[in-house]
């Protein structure tokens, strides 16, 4: 038995400690926003935070996890009440199919925790490892600008100016 902080939210699974931390959320906790892509850690779909930090839910154990907090999309918001980085995504029509979007904004919100003041290259640094294949990078890019403004800050020398 395993037992997981989700979300603000105790959980317990009846898993081998070995399985990915994705699997586990997807297939035993029904929290469906982060998805498989690769599985190599190589494209960020599956990316969750732990403890504030974007990871790579595909390559973490869950028994590696411990008492650490694990934060998903769900956690963020809902379609009914979005966060305001969801609401900068969809602001910005940031989605187009739309299958790395609860990576991005995971890994949005990793990077507005360390802080609300990035600079254009922390920013677009943090939001790397996750890949966009439809090529909407301009626009998740936006979207991270104004959820940074929303937040009360803003990305130092950002490349475009938020509308
Ligand atoms: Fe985890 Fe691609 S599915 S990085």
């Amino acid at each position: 038995m395993i037992e997981l902080t989700v979300n603000g939210a105790t959980a317990r699974v009846e898993v081998d400690p070995a399985t990915p931390l994705l699997y586990v959320l997807r297939d035993d906790l029904n929290l469906l926003a982060a998805k498989f892509g690769c599985g190599l850690g190589q494209c960020g779909a599956c990316t969750v935070l732990v403890d504030d930090r974007p990871v790579f839910s595909c390559l973490l154990p869950v028994g590696a996890i411990g008492d650490r907090a694990v934060t998903t999309v769900e956690g963020l918001g809902s379609a009914q009440a979005p966060g305001d980085v969801q609401q900068a995504f969809l602001q910005e029509q940031a989605g187009q199919c739309g299958y790395c979007i609860p990576g991005m904004i995971a890994r949005a919100e990793g990077l507005l925790r360390r802080t609300i003041t990035p600079t254009e290259e922390e920013m677009r640094a943090a939001m790397a490892p996750s890949l966009c294949r439809c090529g909407t990078h301009v626009r998740i890019l936006r979207a991270v600008r104004r959820a940074a403004v929303a937040r009360g800050g803003g990305v130092v020398d950002a490349a475009e100016p938020v509308a």
